[in-house]
């Protein structure tokens, strides 16, 4: 382990430049206009991955962006074998959004490198796979691995969640490790044992045949205000969810899993930091933490209608339309949510418009065990970087194939992620603090040698 340790600290400068070139590919996977640099990255990524010895690296398709694998399985058959998740993917970016400098273009500047990617998550996957190369490079890794780094995470998984059930044999491991979260400050590290699952669905409400003159208004139910209405009632007076039966698959949270949550609570300083002097929001009953966390939510992600470009235009739209979208939790499933949400919409659609609602794309939510062994060897190697132990966390964000691999594969999934809250993923400006790039390949340099044990 010292030897690795010595190529990561030797290693520095190359790490950084790998990762930065990585970065200026614009790798945005919700977009047709960026197919061939998904293909670029998931081509570098492999190009990365042979030059540092893992084996059978392949670019594989899945009848959207390709995945990426390769492993190294060489530690002996009595040492665990270690599935390493990512994706290379990103969400879009443009300089119009607020950027200083063009996402695509990597800068490093007051210790944080700038890029779309840069945490979410291309940095936390050269943290895997630096630490690897560190292993490789020194005399071999303790566990074998195998790394399957995908490029439609930002745009839902589902077809990768197709190429788990058809590769079971391929990637059967012990665990599966995934570097893709943050932690709560520079100084604190967390071990994400929850993340919440998504259902995305959109709905159209349309009402005349064509945009009408807004002369004519006074005699329709305008479908943008009706759009309003609908969504309007969505939501209870304390913050809570107006769905029949949303709650009902909810399992209960012990006393002693909230206080532990509650650790990681929101200070009165990080909330201001990040919202300024708003006032809260949200669930009556519950902290912020349990409110991202431990309960769903239902968001509305979009609204359209009617005329909202430059100018003016008195026109009545012919459709408004809403993306919605829900955060669930255990025992939640996202397909009977979405029943759930649309046969309440139907329900309370005024019957001076007609309201469509379409399944977007679905994640189920997962928690993993915290007393697995691989979650306490997790805890052993933050210690390498970090005095504060690693606080264990649940978090609101949704990662959807992390389900499939517990319930496909049968594996327990440690969350190990280096990003701070001032990475601004899928905001403009994201950033990689250098240091966290640093530590975190050194963390898992560590990790890999703590799961051998
Ligand atoms: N890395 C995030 C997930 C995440 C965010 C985990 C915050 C923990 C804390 C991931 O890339 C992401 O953004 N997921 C999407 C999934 C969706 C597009 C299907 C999400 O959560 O919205
Ligand atoms: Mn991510
Ligand atoms: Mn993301």
């Amino acid at each position: 382990m010292k030897d690795a340790l010595a190529y990561t600290a030797a290693n520095r400068e190359k790490f950084l430049n790998e990762l930065l070139a990585w970065l200026s590919i614009p790798s945005v996977s919700t977009d047709q206009a960026f197919k061939d640099d998904c293909q670029r990255a998931a081509e570098w990524c492999a190009d990365n991955m042979r030059a540092m010895g893992l084996e059978n690296v392949a670019v594989l398709p899945t009848g959207g962006h390709p995945v990426v694998y390769g492993d190294w399985l060489h530690a002996g058959a009595d040492k665990p074998t270690v599935l390493v998740y990512g994706h290379y993917d990103v969400q879009p970016a443009v300089m119009e959004d607020g950027w200083t400098h063009p996402p695509f273009e990597p800068i490093v500047r007051d210790g944080k490198i700038y890029a779309r990617g840069a945490t979410d998550d291309k940095g936390l996957v050269m943290c895997q796979l630096k630490a690897m190369e560190a292993l490789l490079a020194t005399g071999g890794a303790p566990v074998n691995v195998k790394y399957l780094i995908e490029g439609e995470e930002e745009s839902g998984s589902q077809n990768l969640q197709r190429f788990i059930s058809n590769n079971l044999d391929k990637l059967k491991a012990d665990i599966c490790l995934i570097s893709d979260t943050g932690m709560k400050s520079a100084s604190e590290p967390l071990l994400i044992y929850g993340l919440r699952g998504l259902v995305t669905m959109e709905l159209t409400v349309s009402g005349p045949k064509h945009d009408l003159h807004s002369g004519i208004g006074g005699i329709l139910h305008n479908p943008a205000q009706a759009l309003c209405e609908i969504i309007a009632k969505l939501h209870n007076p304390d913050g809570s969810v107006n769905v029949a039966g949303f709650y009902d698959d909810v399992q209960p949270v012990s006393d002693e899993e909230r206080a532990m949550l509650n650790l990681s609570n929101y200070s009165r300083q990080d909330w201001e930091e990040r919202m300024g002097d708003l006032p809260e929001w949200g669930e009556a009953g519950y902290t912020m933490i349990e409110r991202t966390s431990i309960r769903p939510t239902l968001e509305i992600n979009g609204i359209a209608g009617g005329y909202a470009g430059e100018g003016f235009k008195t026109v009545i739209g012919a459709t408004a339309r809403a993306k919605i979208s829900c955060r669930l939790v255990p025992n939640q499933d996202p397909f009977k949510i979405f029943e759930l949400v649309k046969a309440e919409i139907e329900r309370i659609t005024p019957p001076t418009v007609r309201s469509t609602i379409k399944l977007h794309d679905t994640g189920y939510p997962a928690i993993t065990p915290t007393d697995h062994p691989a979650a306490r060897a997790a805890v052993e190697a933050f210690k390498y970087h970090w005095e504060t132990p690693a606080l264990f966390a649940r978090m609101g964000g949704s990662i959807p194939v992390v389900a499939e691999f517990q319930k496909q594969l049968n594996l327990p999934v440690i969350l190990m992620g280096f990003g701070l809250p001032d990475s601004a993923a899928h905001g403009p400006d994201e950033s990689f603090h250098v240091e966290m790039y640093d530590k975190g390949i050194d963390t898992l340099v560590v990790y890999f040698h703590e799961l051998a044990k």
